[in-house]
């Protein structure tokens, strides 16, 4: 089942008009929660982005954190175990003007993306590419305009790699669609949450973690000339979880298993797998 404008219906009769303007214009916002028999991880988190993301393109939102968890919450219950939920709310549908329309209802989808339980994504390591951020000013914004991170990624895929991560101005900005993070002489260094990055739910848990293990954190970009002195480098995102980079295409190579990467690994991993909502007996009385 789909969830299209207030409707639950099968895939195929899911429908939004051609004038619809994220499709003409890209003009909405989005959100993936991570999944786990209709509970949710970071839902809180989620919802307070996706109203900042909203506020900032000036998008309405049709439901409150409450009406978004009982529609998803209904379509878990035809779902799997575990896997992600995508929602879209877009400014609606018009005659297409590259301004905003005078009355327009906005368009709300969401779905379930299906994957199988994560055990732990604390594997070997992946590779990843190093390309040009070519992205706009507002990365904050977590809107559906991705082509450049579509772009990326292509290009990361053709080169066989699983990431992209970005440069812009000589400064590591974040991945494609995850932040990155990287360590060095014991020293945690992620991009500030400006402009230019989008400000991570999973990157947020980290942090916290971090802080709660005494590392010393250093908000601040890394130079790309600065990554052979780089220990350690991972990604984070709802989907991949946490990921280390194992190596980055002619420019970095680890070293080996990643002793910080993996203790917030395991950190963020009890969060996950415990900080579901709602919680069980909730959710059990919500029926
Ligand atoms: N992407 N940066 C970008 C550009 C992203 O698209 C994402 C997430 C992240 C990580 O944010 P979070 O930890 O809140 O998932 C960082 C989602 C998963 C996507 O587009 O599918």
């Amino acid at each position: 089942m789909v969830y299209v404008n207030g409707r639950f219906v099968p895939p195929e009769k899911a429908q939004i008009p051609v004038t619809d303007r994220a499709f003409l214009f890209a003009d909405g916002v989005y959100e993936v929660i991570f999944g786990r028999a209709g509970r949710f991880a970071f839902w809180d988190l989620h919802m307070a982005r996706l109203t900042r993301s909203a506020a900032e393109l000036e998008i309405p939102l049709p439901l409150d954190s409450a009406g978004w968890l009982a529609v998803a919450k209904r379509l878990w219950s035809e779902g799997g175990d575990s896997g992600s939920i995508y929602l879209e709310v877009s400014r609606g549908a018009a005659p297409r003007e590259h301004h905003f329309p005078d009355r327009i209802e906005p368009s709300t989808v969401a779905f379930i993306k299906p994957a199988s339980a994560p055990e732990s994504c604390l594997g070997p390591g992946v590779s990843a590419v190093l390309l040009e951020d070519q992205r706009w000013l507002r990365c904050d914004i977590k809107s559906v305009n991705l082509l450049p991170n579509v772009l990326a990624r292509e290009e990361a895929r053709r080169r066989g790699a699983r990431e992209a991560i970005l440069v812009r101005d000589g400064m590591l900005t974040e991945g494609a669609a995850t932040n990155l993070f990287v360590v060095r002489e014991g020293e945690l260094w992620t991009h500030p949450a400006n402009h230019l990055v989008l400000a991570g739910i999973t990157r947020h848990v980290i942090l916290e973690e971090a802080r709660r293990l005494d590392l010393k954190i250093r908000l601040e970009p890394y130079a790309k000339a600065d990554l052979a002195q780089a220990d350690e480098i991972f990604v984070t995102g709802t989907t991949s979880h946490l990921l280390p980079i194992a190596e980055i295409r002619d420019e970095w190579r680890a070293k080996g298993p990643g002793p910080i990467t993996a203790q917030l690994h395991d950190a963020y991993w009890r969060r996950l797998t415990t900080e579901l909502e709602p919680a069980a007996s909730a959710a059990a009385s919500a029926g």
